[in-house]
């Protein structure tokens, strides 16, 4: 699947003499035009200054007008984006504001824009800030998924080019690339589940490895995760005709004795529950039960893009959980990787039974310096925090405080929950060393209590994306998320 995003380039020249598709500009209407943008405020003798006593300015946050070819401006189209009250502005409503901006953009005909927003006063955001930002919120409006429903004859072109005032190379090759990361972990979400099976998973790793200079792939099929005794990820996905896989993949930016950073990611590509077989509402929702290996492979992506310095791992164990006559089952007790064994109460608590076996193999095999599981393992995330956040697990205070760091910088938030030992006993079986579900109350709680056991003292800590993988509703769509955390948090850590 070929994937492009936005071109980003720097244009310092003065606004008003860019030729370009679309010059995109925030106002408030707190403060007077010159004050927020100097250059437009001699446009055609006041235009704006009259837009605005008119009270014909969009004042909700990314609500845009559209002027088209506008006297005195080079422009085609002028776009005036609302900030919302200038007191309320924050790293949140910045982004909504340019992801307003960005649909009025890709719904345009224009291909070409100059983008001003991050002229706009964000408390605590530098200018390098508010162009990474914008220019990600633009890539995220110009995604349109168009695998298996292509476009109308007369549909919206999507955007080439944004030119930024005053940008620097770095910023904008970082935003490109993490652009790029976002984009391969929606496509990958957003693709159904008859498409985008554990094989396919495997094959797009293996051409992103192609394409990317220096990033190495390694695939596992079932028979050497025989003989690695993956028992738990094998149990899950014997009950499909679709062949499980693990996935590794490897980037090697940093010294060679560097010890590597790892993410691991949940990849049921589709999750009926198996035996303990789901409702049908929403049923269909379950294709984006990968959206956890698709954000690791989204962020090394990003991370091997921009050249990171840093050694970086990612290992995705990818299944389709059907119900069949070689199903595992409740009852089961199944002996995982590590040696210790489970009790399945409930196979459709399937992702914690897959990531433990590739958090051994992860623990074991590439010794990390640390360690981040990403899945959408619980309902119970959801009911906690919607679709807003992300959960953070880790019994590391020092991990849960880079990553729920990493996490505001990209303006992609984590909330910590606990893995105290009080909830540990949840997990606790007469047959076996542990049963894979907790029963009633704290369900993402004892989830990451359940993962804990596989760490093997590591430096780890587990993102549950539930709530915040996808977005439900009239355009559901795969979010991207987390991979601004995961790519931020590498970031940080390369220095
Ligand atoms: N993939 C689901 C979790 C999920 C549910 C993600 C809704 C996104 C939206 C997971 O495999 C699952 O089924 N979890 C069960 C666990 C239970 C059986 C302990 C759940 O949350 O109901
Ligand atoms: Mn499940
Ligand atoms: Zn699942």
């Amino acid at each position: 699947m070929q994937l492009s995003t936005i071109h980003f380039k720097n244009e310092s020249s003065d606004p008003i003499m860019i030729q370009t598709g679309c010059l995109i500009v925030a106002l408030n209407t707190e403060q007077s035009i010159a004050t927020q943008q100097p250059a437009l405020a001699q446009l055609e003798h006041g235009l704006l200054q009259r837009l605005a006593d008119a009270g014909e300015l969009p004042t909700a946050v990314g609500k845009t007008i559209t002027l088209y070819h506008p006297d005195g401006l080079a422009a085609d189209r002028l776009m005036i984006v609302g900030t919302g009250k200038r007191a309320k502005m924050n790293d949140q409503v910045f982004v909504r504001m340019a992801q307003g901006a960005g649909r009025a953009l890709r719904n345009s005909r224009a291909t070409t824009a100059h983008c001003l927003l991050p002229e706009l006063d964000v408390p605590g955001r530098d200018l390098s800030w508010k162009t990474e930002q914008a220019a990600l919120a633009l890539d995220h409006s110009d995604y349109i998924y168009d695998v298996t429903k292509k476009p109308a004859d007369d549909a919206a072109p999507a955007t080439e080019t944004v030119t930024f005032s005053n940008s620097t190379e770095a910023t904008l090759t970082r935003a490109a690339a993490i652009a790029m990361g976002v984009r391969r972990c929606r496509l990958l979400g957003d693709l159904p589940p008859n498409i985008c099976t554990p094989v396919y998973m495997a094959e797009t790793a293996r051409q992103m490895a192609e394409e990317i200079d220096g990033l190495d792939v390694e695939i596992l099929d079932e028979e050497q995760m025989q003989a690695l005794d993956m028992g738990a990820l094998l149990a899950v996905g014997q009950g499909s005709v679709n062949p499980p896989r693990l996935i590794h993949l490897r980037w090697r930016g940093g010294p060679a004795d560097q010890k590597p950073f790892a993410m691991v990611g949940k990849g049921v590509t589709f999750d009926t529950g198996g035996i303990s077989i789901k409702p049908r509402e929403l049923m269909e929702q379950m294709k984006f039960d990968m959206c956890g290996a698709a954000s690791v492979i989204g962020a090394i992506e990003a991370i091997a893009r921009m050249g990171l310095a840093l050694n970086v791992d990612c290992v995705v164990a990818a299944v389709e959980n059907m119900p069949d006559g070689k199903a595992y089952r409740p009852g089961d007790i199944i002996t995982s990787m590590s040696g210790k064994t489970i009790e399945v109460q409930n196979t459709d608590a399937e992702g914690r039974m897959i990531l433990c076996d590739a958090l051994t193999w992860t623990a074991r095999t590439l010794e990390p310096q640390a360690m981040v599981d990403v899945a959408a393992l619980t309902g119970a995330c959801v009911i906690t925090f919607g679709h807003h956040a992300t959960a953070v697990m880790t019994q590391n205070d020092e991990l849960a405080g880079e990553l729920l760091e990493a996490g505001l910088e990209a303006a992609d938030r984590g909330w910590r929950l606990p893995l105290w030992d009080e909830y540990q006993e949840q997990l606790d079986s007469h047959f076996a060393d542990m049963r894979n579900i907790g029963g009633a109350g704290a369900g993402s709680i004892t989830a990451g209590c359940f993962l804990s056991r596989f760490a093997e003292d590591q430096r780890w800590a587990h993102l549950d994306i539930a709530g915040s993988a996808w977005r439900w509703g009239k355009a559901e769509s795969a979010s991207g998320r987390p991979v601004g955390i995961l790519a931020q948090w590498l970031i940080q850590r390369a220095g």
